[in-house]
Parts: C-alpha cells; structure tokens; sequence
C-alpha cells in the first residue's frame, strides 16, 4: 500500500518525503486554503518536492470550467492528478479528462455505488473518505472493505485510495483490507513510527553502549 500526504503544507511534505516513505501528495480546497499561496504555486511546488502523483482539485460547478481547471492544473507539472467530486458533473467532466488524457481522482465518495462510477470513467484513483463516514456514526472501514470487494470482482484497474484517515489503525486495516494507497495527515504518518517498547529498547540499547565505550576506555587506562 502506497503512502500519501493529505496535506499542502509544504515543509511536512519535504519532511515526509526526505523520510523516504512518501509515495505522493493530495491536497483538497479546505487543506490549499491555509497555506497563503495562489492555488498554481502551491501545486508546482508540492511537484518540485515528490515525483509521486500530486491531487490538485477543481473547485467549479459546471463541467466546461471543471476541464479548463483541469487543463490548466495539468499545465503545471506531470505528477498533477486531477481530484472531481463525486457529482454528475464531475464524473462528467471527469470522463472528458480522461479521454484527454489526464489522471484524474475521484473525491467525496461514500458508497461502493459511486466507487463503481469512478472506475468506469477510468480514474486513476478513487477516494473513500474512511473518518468522515465514522464520524457521522457510520462504518468508514467497512465501506472501505465493500469497496475493494467489488472492484476485485470485477476486476477494475482504479486504485482505491483510502482518504480521510483519523489514526494509526484506519491506516494499518486499510492495508489489511487491500487499499491500494492511504493518504494521511502529517500527524497520522508521524505516529506510524512510533512505540513506547521502541523508545525503551532505544534508551537501553544507548545506556549499554556507553557503559560498554566506558568501560573498554577504563581498561585501556
Ligand atoms: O483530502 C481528502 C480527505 O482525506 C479529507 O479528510 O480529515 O478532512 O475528513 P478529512
């Protein structure tokens, strides 16, 4: 499962890639609006930290403005991928990006119904927003489960990009479920490292080697 940044922020983003881990960006409306960038910039210079995919979406009700963003986005660097919400005019508009040319993402899915839309318009990745359906009381992951079922039966190349990820473990059963990639907040990826038995294992490990640095220098004395 590829890891991915759900993020804008740009020094999180040279953080995690100089982590070696970060397979790629997504970025949203409400995540380029803390920024204080102009939304171009902002992309070109996510592109110019991670070659990985980089979701840059279109903000615009109607399909021929959705394409002009589009076109103007993917101007900006060959890593952009083109986020569309999941509406009638964005899987309309979607599906002229794709016949264009363009890798496109499809957002705000909530239903396996609308996961199957996303793959016969043949967008790169689809993206189920696991928290936001638990925190309206929902099952984020077995949505996420129901999702990966149906596009194994039938066998779509879309890649199920699990979104709206809260903690570690939305993270780990995304990947036991079979998610192709996890985007993530800076915070969710910065706690995957983490452990208390490796922080003790750590101390000790540094407190013999001295002891043992000591006393090697005691004997040579
Ligand atoms: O970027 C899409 C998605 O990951 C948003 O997450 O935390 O705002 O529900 P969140």
């Amino acid at each position: 499962m590829k890891l991915f940044l759900d993020t804008a922020h740009l020094s999180d983003i040279r953080t995690a890639h100089e982590w070696g881990i970060l397979d790629g960006v997504t970025t949203n409306p409400s995540l380029a609006a803390r920024e204080g960038l102009e939304f171009p910039e902002l992309i070109a210079r996510i592109c110019e930290i991670t070659p990985g995919p980089v979701s840059a979406e279109v903000v615009a009700p109607e399909v021929e403005e959705m394409l002009a963003q589009a076109r103007d986005l993917t101007a900006i660097a060959d890593n952009v991928v083109v986020k569309v919400p999941m509406s009638k005019e964005g899987v309309t508009a979607g599906a002229r990006m794709v016949d264009e040319g363009m890798s496109i993402n499809v957002t705000l899915v909530f239903s396996a119904a609308q996961a199957i839309l996303a793959a016969r318009i043949g967008a790169t990745f689809v993206s189920p927003f696991l928290g936001r359906v638990d925190d309206a009381g929902n099952d984020g992951l077995g949505l996420l489960h129901d999702l990966v079922e149906v596009y194994a039966a039938q066998g779509y190349d879309t890649q199920v990009l699990a979104a709206s990820l809260r903690h570690p473990v939305h993270v780990v059963e995304a990947a036991r479920i079979g998610a192709d990639c996890a985007t993530m907040p800076f915070a969710v990826m910065e706690r995957l490292f983490h452990h208390p038995l490796t922080d003790i294992g750590m101390a000790r490990f540094n407190a013999d080697w001295e002891a043992y640095q000591r006393a090697l220098a005691a004997g040579r004395g």
